[in-house]
């Protein structure tokens, strides 16, 4: 199986990063094809800052690997270090419907959230339709936020079959019920342009600053109170065990969760969690030319397939002559 996904390295990467996709890649890379890479071409469409991008994609590496992402056994690299996407890109452009780029939501709500109404901001699903498609990918592990971004993916893969041959895989979304969508210290997705984040990599002070910070309401503790309405609750499902989320279900149910106390065991969990990452990180940090040469590695082994694909697809369009 050919697993792929991308995130951009456009801020600090967070606890929904980590379940709705970082996890799942890392799980994948003893049974699996599989293709990891830095989306720095689609963060340019946010991020104006050249040290913030550049140190930003260093950084976002030093994550990866730092959770146990093993560059031997898989795919690894910056997508603009593969170019062959551009050209990919501009070619299923010339096929996207208008429409079907107009309805994507993901461009209207960054324009209202003040991003600035870029060509690039609206075509960031093709690019990330070639992205999957340059690989054949067959499955693509992503938050529910990117589902529609993977029905243009599979969409422009059809209509290029239709009018030219059987060129492309068309991809499937690999989407987990339980961390489609991590909820936030306010309750809405947690996201990185929504400042509610957990950071995976924050630690001490900040950490607790942020933990202390997720939103609950003011029903008293011995109280009964409803876990499926409680945001805390679906985070702290996220990393407590089963029998320990159980004792914690009775407590919501019949009384007695406090608030207060239930994160400042989610903080502990959270270094449990991630306290041995942190530590690797700034090792990987400290040595930035040993990321280079392993992004540089990975990129060599990216084209090597993106030029396959390419290559057919120039010869299916006409571009050979
Ligand atoms: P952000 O919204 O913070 O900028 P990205 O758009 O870079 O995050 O997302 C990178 C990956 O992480 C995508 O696969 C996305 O679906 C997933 N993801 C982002 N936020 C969440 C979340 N709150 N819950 C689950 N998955 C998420
Ligand atoms: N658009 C994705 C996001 O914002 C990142 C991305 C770009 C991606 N190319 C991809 C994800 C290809 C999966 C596959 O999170």
């Amino acid at each position: 199986m050919k697993i792929l996904s991308g995130i951009q390295p456009s801020g600090q990467l967070h606890i929904g990063n980590y379940f709705g996709m970082m996890q799942t890649m890392i799980s994948r890379m003893e049974d699996s094809e599989l293709y990891v890479f830095i989306v720095d071409l689609h963060a340019l469409t946010s991020v104006r800052k050249r040290n913030l991008l550049a140190e930003g994609t260093l950084e976002a590496a030093a994550d990866f690997l730092a959770l146990g992402l093993d560059p031997d056994k898989c795919i690894f690299w910056v997508q603009s270090d593969v170019s062959e996407v551009c050209e990919l890109t501009w070619i299923l452009s010339t096929l996207a419907p208008m429409g079907l780029i107009e309805r994507c939501h993901s461009y209207k709500d960054k324009v209202a959230k003040g991003l600035t109404a870029s060509h690039g901001l609206f075509s960031y699903p093709v690019l990330m339709a070639a992205d999957i498609l340059l690989y054949q990918a067959e499955q693509v592990p992503v938050g529910k936020d990117q589902k529609q971004h993977l029905e243009v993916a599979r969409d422009l893969a059809q209509k290029f079959n239709h009018e030219y041959g059987d060129t492309f895989v068309v991809p499937e979304p690999a989407i987990h019920k339980q961390t489609a969508t991590v909820p936030g210290l306010d309750g809405q997705k947690m996201s990185k342009s929504y400042g509610n984040t957990i950071p995976i990599f924050l630690e001490g002070k900040q950490l607790k600053k942020r933990v202390m910070a997720i939103e609950t309401d003011a029903t008293p503790v011995e109280d009964p109170k409803d876990p499926a309405n409680c945001n805390l609750y679906t985070i702290m499902e996220l990393f407590a065990a089963p029998a320990r989320m159980k004792e914690i279900h009775d407590l919501y149910v019949n009384g007695g969760a406090a608030y207060g106390y239930l994160k400042l065991e989610l903080l502990d969990l959270l270094d449990d969690k991630f306290g041995e990452a942190r530590r690797k990180k700034v090792e990987f940090l400290a040595d930035p030319e040993m990321l280079r040469a392993i992004l540089a590695k990975g990129a060599e082994k990216a084209r090597e397939k993106a030029v396959v694909t390419l290559d057919l697809v120039r010869d299916r369009v006409g571009l050979k002559y």
